[in-house]
């Protein structure tokens, strides 16, 4: 008789592994498809570290076939990709691109065939350049744009795509890329990035509307980034500071899907500074469309404290001190957590705990992980094999915690690790490493790690150790 392992998970399970377009296609000009903002970004120096880009990247584009046989190797249920836009729709709206359309067909019948089910994202930050001419974000049209887009693909796609996320990460596509500037277009404007916020969620919204419409049998929601805080203590204080930082980064996105509106306490501190989302009539209704499921990304958290010197709120600061004081508090990484390569602090308890704050705030919504793995740049060793102790450890942990806000009654569906291939890391380029398979960027040679190994291990055994 076969003996389950402790950590056991619920027989429909759904284990998988992503990637992104941009971070792994390659093929930038080849098929019609056209630049998109992180093509223009990519090649303006000193944005990305060595002056990497994605005109290469994993070459997914061409070695389609040889990433999903991996993938059924590794034992996958589920594959996360996104849809480049600038390949579909190289002007960003208008004609449709039918060799872009072709690409995502081909992969999704062999992700079919191989019995893995294909999970779409549809907007994972390449927004093609020909709109950000126009205004990009900033413009109420691009919302339109994009659903159009998410129409096409609904068209082509509906049918054999049981899962779908409109917009990946939208904390990075706004604030991280128009205020703080360290992602395409990497502006640095708090107003436009709170105007920027608003039109994805529109975006997000309209997109609901169009795949509602089509009355398509699967599901579909958005997957934003959450960062964890926890209060340094019980005093008010600290605990005033914790929320303040859940309200800036996690709520400011997901409360208006789930609630139809914007947290409060963090609107009337934007509007101290000047700010408001461009909010016109219907926009809540059409944001707050009810989603089938919540995509989950979470990689790190830390300690919220009251700051000892309270950051006052001026319109006439730098957006990164007017970030600094609206969320007003200290961050405490506690002494001794250990650091992943790209040393964001491994911190597996912010993982349930966060998992059961969103049980909570929003009522028990379905949740698929959308994203959680591990920088280690373990590279291949003389006997061939690349041993990426750390990332095993850090996913052995966050499964261990995933499984105890399971346990706690969170509705969690599947979980999809970060990344199947190391691959482009955006504002890093090629020098930090997600992946479960080592590429090697000169030869494009594949070689599993022994986090592959690994995880292929406990999809097989759907659990593991404790
Ligand atoms: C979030 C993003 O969605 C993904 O593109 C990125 O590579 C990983 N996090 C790691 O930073």
């Amino acid at each position: 008789m076969k003996s389950h392992p402790p950590i056991q998970f619920p027989s429909q399970f759904l284990w998988g592994a992503a990637t992104s377009a941009y971070q792994i296609e390659g093929a930038h000009d080849v098929d019609g498809r056209a630049p998109s903002i992180w093509d223009s970004f990519a090649k303006t120096p000193g944005r990305v570290v060595n002056g990497d880009n994605g005109d290469i990247a994993c070459d997914s584009y061409r070695r389609v076939e040889e990433d999903v046989a991996l993938l059924k190797q590794m034992g996958a249920r589920a594959y996360r990709f996104s849809i480049a836009w600038p390949r579909v729709m190289p002007h960003g709206r208008g004609e449709v691109n039918p060799l872009g359309i072709a690409y995502y067909k081909r992969l999704v019948s062999l992700l079919r065939d191989a019995g893995i089910a294909p999970m779409a994202t549809l907007y994972h930050w390449d927004l093609p350049q020909a709109l950000h001419d126009e205004g990009g974000w900033m413009n109420r049209r691009t919302a339109q744009d994009f659903a159009a887009f998410a129409a096409v693909m609904f068209d082509a796609l509906g049918e054999s795509v049981p899962f779908w996320f409109t917009v990946n990460e939208p904390w990075c596509a706004s604030f991280l890329s128009h205020a703080i500037g360290e992602h395409a277009p990497g502006e640095k404007d708090l107003n436009r990035a709170v105007t920027v916020a608003h039109h994805l969620l529109l975006g997000h919204g309209l997109a609901m509307t169009e795949f509602r419409k089509r009355k398509l049998g699967g599901q579909i929601g958005m997957a934003p980034n959450v960062d964890w805080r926890e209060p340094y203590s019980q005093d008010p204080e600290d605990i005033a500071a914790c929320e303040r930082g859940l309200d800036w980064f996690n709520r400011w996105f997901i409360d208006p899907i789930y609630h139809g509106r914007y947290p409060a306490a963090m609107a009337a501190r934007y509007a101290e500074l000047g700010i408001r989302a461009p909010i016109e009539d219907g926009d809540m209704a059409t944001i707050s469309q009810h989603p089938d499921m919540l995509g989950i990304n979470y990689y790190t958290g830390s300690f919220a404290k009251a700051p000892a010197n309270p950051l006052p709120l001026r319109p006439g600061d730098s957006p990164q001190r007017q970030m600094d004081a609206l969320r007003n508090l200290d961050t405490v990484n506690v002494p001794g957590f250990a650091k992943t390569h790209i040393d964001w602090p491994i911190f597996p308890e912010g993982f349930t705990k966060v998992l059961t704050w969103l049980r909570d705030e929003y009522g028990n919504p379905p949740v698929f992980i959308t994203e959680n793995g591990a920088c280690d740049n373990t590279q291949v060793g003389h006997d061939g094999q690349v041993h990426d102790a750390l990332r095993v450890e850090y996913m052995h942990r966050h499964v261990i915690a995933l499984h105890r806000a399971i346990r706690s009654g969170c509705d969690i569906r599947g979980y999809m690790a970060w990344s199947l291939l190391d691959n482009f890391e955006w504002a890093y380029g090629y020098g930090k490493r997600f992946g479960l398979i080592h590429v090697d960027f000169g030869t494009q040679q594949r070689t599993p790690k022994d986090s592959f190994h690994w995880y292929s291990q406990l999809i097989a055994n759907n659990g593991c150790a404790a």
